[in-house]
């Protein structure tokens, strides 16, 4: 097993270097309290943020990164499939997200999932659509599986795929068969969603039994786990400031390959 050691890891085959552990947003209850959560992780380099016009949460995040200066932050954000039925359809959704998100541009765009009703080569092509107009600079697709990420890289023509954001946790790493593999290959990134099972990792007796070995978190065992994995970032939630510095903590440093396998 190849161990990627590195905390920042390249966007795609742009050579632009994002963090390995950035913040998801969904589900936010207390908007204070994630607004407090989304600072600390951009103080801390945890400054790649992941929203989508489903969460309701482009508008504070769009707040925060603009505290922080435009530069500062990588924003991910996701468009509803239902948009993908026509070029217009898309971009005007995707000017909506930028006014509530209130930013110029968003680094990245993605289909939040595939559109069943409508080809993978049309949807592609509206999204292109979406960075050539300039309202993103990336852009990229979420749970598309081997097959739909396939035709989706052989529809582009003048921007790539980046990034596939998809479920992946220690507990359920079904994409290391074949999704990782083919990603790693084709240069592209992963953003790993739900990489806490919702917190449910900190149930796991390997994870348990390996935070005690390092002197970490099960947590920080999760996560370590995924970013260990070339061409994969993680994108946990959380709403903490406390659980923001827990995050950090899996930064700079790596678990054993023996361990690593222990966990497989
Ligand atoms: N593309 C997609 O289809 C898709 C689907 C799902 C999610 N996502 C993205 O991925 C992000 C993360 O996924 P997720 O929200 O489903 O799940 P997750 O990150 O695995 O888990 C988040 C939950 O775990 C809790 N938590 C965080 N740190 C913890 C800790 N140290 N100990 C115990 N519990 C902890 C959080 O509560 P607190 O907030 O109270 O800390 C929250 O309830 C989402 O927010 C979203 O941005 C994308």
């Amino acid at each position: 097993m190849i161990v990627d050691l590195d905390d920042r890891k390249e966007l795609g085959r742009t050579g632009e270097r994002i963090a390995a552990i950035g913040i998801g947003t969904w589900g936010i209850r207390d908007k204070e309290s994630a607004r407090k959560a989304l600072r600390r992780a951009i103080e801390l380099g945890l400054n790649q943020i992941d929203t989508a016009e489903m969460y309701s949460t482009e508008g504070l995040v769009g707040e925060v990164v603009r505290e922080f200066g435009r530069d500062e932050v990588f924003v991910t954000t996701k468009l509803l499939p239902k948009h993908f039925k026509s070029e217009d359809s898309v971009i005007k959704a995707a000017r909506e997200s930028l006014r509530r998100l209130g930013l110029d541009k968003a680094d990245l765009i993605l289909i939040h999932w595939p559109n069943e009703g409508v080809s993978i080569k049309e949807q592609i092509r509206y999204l292109e659509r979406v960075a050539e107009v300039g309202i993103c600079r990336h852009i990229g697709v979420s749970n598309f599986d081997v097959r739909e990420l396939e035709e989706a890289i052989s529809s582009t023509r003048r921007f790539e795929i980046v990034v596939n954001q998809v479920k992946y946790s220690p507990i359920d790493r079904r994409v290391e068969k074949d999704l990782l593999p083919f990603c790693i290959e084709h240069g592209i990134t992963i953003q790993a969603y739900t990489p806490l099972e919702g917190g449910n990792v900190t149930k796991s007796k390997i994870l348990r039994d390996l935070a005690v070995k390092y002197g970490k978190t099960p947590v920080q065992i999760a996560l370590n786990y995924l970013i260990s994995h070339e061409r994969v970032t993680a994108i946990p939630k959380t709403e903490r400031v406390e659980r923001v510095e827990e995050f950090r903590g899996a930064l700079g440093w790596r678990l054993e390959v023996e361990d690593l396998l222990a966990i497989h």
